[in-house]
């Protein structure tokens, strides 16, 4: 498939220019040794806002971001290779040095590579709902990972979700406001109207309701964090069982 096609297939046309080629970026950075916290001074050279994006899919919002504040530092962390690939070489194209892509686990990287108090924001658009009962380990959103959340995060800063699952959004609702004000927006991003991911593209091309939410860290003593997030349900929730079921017996091929 040419590059063209290719770059179609995964989505519309990426925000900002392509530079000559002497003026592209590396933008892909290794996570290193498990356990080791993740050195944002080394990697940018600054001491500087830090934002991530967990489960990035193709970077489309970390790209848009990083050439909309050049002032803030990005990471972008996701398991698939080409997704990886492709955003690395979107933000390389227009010369961006406050975006990195890291191939790997987000989960893992919020529990053991963050800092205590060392965020100013962290992103998760769109985390795959699994319809598949057996997979419902994996889903992103946990109490360990939004006590994670809190704990990487400086004061008042932000966590941002969305989802197109009803079951997700319900999910997040119930758990969330434990530890964060919750916030949803009653309308698309201004920064981005269109849809900020690619999924959020497509999840509005299919007609599907998105939740928005922007959460603001609750000024708690950790304990008392803990103790919340000790009283939190696990993400057991059916994303869809019926629509899963149909998938299912029509052959198709669940997520
Ligand atoms: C539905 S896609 C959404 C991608 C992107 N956030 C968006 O809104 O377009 C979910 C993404 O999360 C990634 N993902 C799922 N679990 C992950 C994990 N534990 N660590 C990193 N990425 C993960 C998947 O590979 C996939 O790219």
């Amino acid at each position: 498939m040419s590059r063209l096609r290719r770059d179609h297939a995964l989505g519309p046309p990426f925000p900002g220019v392509v530079l000559p080629r002497e003026q592209w970026t590396r933008t892909r950075v290794g996570l290193g040794a498990h356990g080791v916290k993740f050195d944002w001074l080394a990697v940018f050279g600054r001491d500087a806002r830090r934002v991530v994006d967990l489960g990035c899919g193709n970077g489309r919002w970390l790209v848009h971001s990083a050439l909309t504040r050049r002032d803030v530092d990005h990471v972008g962390v996701e398991l698939v290779p080409p997704a990886v690939k492709l955003g690395s070489l979107r933000a390389g194209q227009r010369g961006l040095t406050n975006l990195k892509f890291a191939w790997g686990d987000a989960t893992e990287f919020v529990l053991e590579r963050v800092a205590p108090e060392s965020l100013d924001e962290v992103h998760l658009y769109h985390p795959q709902p699994y319809y598949d009962p057996t997979k419902k380990a994996r889903r992103q959103l946990t109490p360990a990972v939004l006590l994670a959340i809190w704990r990487g995060l400086r004061t008042g800063g932000t966590f941002v979700f969305q989802t197109d699952n009803t079951a997700f959004a319900r999910y997040a609702r119930k758990i969330v406001p434990a530890l964060f004000e919750w916030r949803e927006l009653p309308t698309p991003w201004p920064d981005a109207p269109a849809g900020r991911t690619l999924r959020e593209i497509q999840a509005r091309a299919k007609g599907l309701a998105i939740v928005r939410a922007e959460a603001t860290k609750l000024a708690l003593e950790p304990a008392e964090a803990e103790r919340r997030a000790s009283t939190l349900p696990e993400p057991d929730f059916d994303a869809d069982r019926p629509a899963f079921a149909r998938k299912r017996r029509s052959g198709g091929r669940p997520r």
